[in-house]
């Protein structure tokens, strides 16, 4: 990109960025706490789809759902048949969530389409901007469905096999809100149809905050490793029952929820992130000694062999602590994505727009997940991070200010023109 190419035209509306945002934040269930809880494939998730379809159908996009529920606003390119530049992220939430993750990238999307139409900035390249379906992983353990049904790494069958804590299924809870898990296979990008892919998102660590810095750009995207352990143990009178003849399962779940914490703070898993987010014991009562528990563990890494070994590691580890304390065991895959390392020719061309722009950045790598991880399965993908303040997300606190999502939406826009000019239209006399 060189300095001739920064449009000064193509400045964010803070206003509009933070009423959309406030738009999408009031979308969220009656009576479920503080913060904003907007799950996966329910009607609040298809509500905030549609809004974000009405606007594109309001700037003369083209607006279409797939079988996965995924919504995608097309801006035609001006040359015939040129593969598509695409962003986007995603609208639903985990439980108390906060109104930034996922829709910081979809508000910046929605900013970026109006602002190429407001001008009539056309690139060669057609323009995708993409919600996709069910990214967080709180209801199903599996993050990133939509995208990964686009990438083709989740297919029709896949989505019998994961169910939400009240036995739902994937394939159940997208028929229910009138998508089509059949019909997954036609949700599939084809990487011919496809140029580039640019994901905005909110940091969700603290390393830009610290470092004083207003926008990163990923390199590196972590895995993650999902699955739950069933203790069984025998419920019985907690006064009546010596504490020698016990097999108290919630106590096997303490021990193996600090093995977890230890696995990965011992120093041959330093980057590591393992974590028991979920505890489930029963009946549950005070006078009962627990005689069933459920530990949901999700092991993050920017080594997948590391996330794998690590992952098995607490799984065996977690069955002798049960075997010790008489406890019966048993381990359930739930969910499981590699690390992906973003490929430097889209990074280079957002860091280089950063420069353009005037705008400092560093380069980081993401322990979050993301859709861009799927995408880039399909097409050369970068993600743009914004900063997050305390470097909280998955939390009613989280907070991103939104001058610095302004900041990034310019980055964003001209990133996408900077990559249409970077990525030759097949068949032009620059490719
Ligand atoms: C997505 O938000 C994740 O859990 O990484
Ligand atoms: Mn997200
Ligand atoms: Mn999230």
């Amino acid at each position: 990109m060189t300095a001739s190419t920064v449009d000064f035209r193509l400045r964010a509306d803070e206003t509009r960025l933070a009423r959309w945002l406030d738009e999408f934040a009031a979308l969220s269930e009656p009576d479920s706490g503080p913060g904003v809880t907007r799950l996966a494939h329910t009607p609040l998730e298809r509500r905030a789809h549609a809004r974000f379809a009405e606007h594109g159908t309001a700037l003369g996009l083209t607006v279409h759902t797939d079988a996965a529920g995924n919504t995608i606003a097309e801006l035609p390119g001006t040359a015939p048949g040129a593969p598509a530049l695409g962003t986007g992220s995603h609208l639903d939430s985990v439980p108390n969530a906060g109104a930034f993750d996922g829709i910081a990238g979809v508000v910046a999307a929605m900013e970026t389409a109006r602002l190429y139409t407001e001008h009539d900035v056309r690139p060669a390249h057609p323009v995708r901007f993409v919600v996709f379906a069910a990214e967080e992983g709180a209801r199903f353990g599996q993050a990133c469905t939509g995208s990964r049904i686009a990438a083709g790494l989740t297919g029709a069958a896949d989505l019998d096999t994961k169910a939400d804590a009240d036995g739902v299924t994937l394939a159940e809870a997208m028929r229910s809100v009138g998508l089509d898990p059949a019909g997954a296979a036609s949700a599939r990008w084809q990487p011919a149809d496809w140029a580039a892919f640019l994901e905005l998102h909110i940091e969700q660590g603290s390393v830009l905050e610290s470092t004083g810095l207003p926008l990163g750009v990923v390199d590196l995207i972590s895995g993650s490793t999902r699955f739950r352990l069933d203790l069984t143990g025998r419920a019985s009178h907690t006064g009546g029952t010596p504490m020698h003849q016990r097999a108290d399962t919630l106590a096997a779940a303490a021990e193996i929820v600090l093995l977890v914490e230890s696995i990965a703070t011992d120093s041959r898993h330093h980057g590591t992130r393992a974590t028991v987010g979920r505890l489930d014991s029963a009946p549950g009562s005070i006078t009962t000694i627990a005689g069933r528990a459920q530990l949901h563990v999700d092991v993050r890494d920017v080594d997948g062999d590391r996330q794998r070994l690590t992952a098995a590691e607490i799984v065996e580890r977690a069955g002798a602590i049960a075997a010790r304390r008489g406890v019966g065991f048993s381990a359930h895959a739930l969910a499981d994505a590699s690390p992906v390392l973003l490929p430097r020719r889209v990074t280079d061309v957002v860091a280089a727009t950063c420069a353009e722009l005037g705008y400092a950045h560093r380069v980081l790598p993401s322990g979050a997940s993301h859709d861009a991880q799927m995408v880039n399965h399909v097409t050369p993908t970068g993600m743009i991070f914004v900063p997050s303040r305390d470097g909280v997300s998955h939390s009613p606190d989280e907070w991103t200010d939104v001058a610095d999502l302004a900041r990034g939406t310019e980055v964003l826009a001209h990133s996408l023109l900077a990559l249409d000019s970077a990525f030759p239209v097949p068949g032009s006399e620059d490719a």
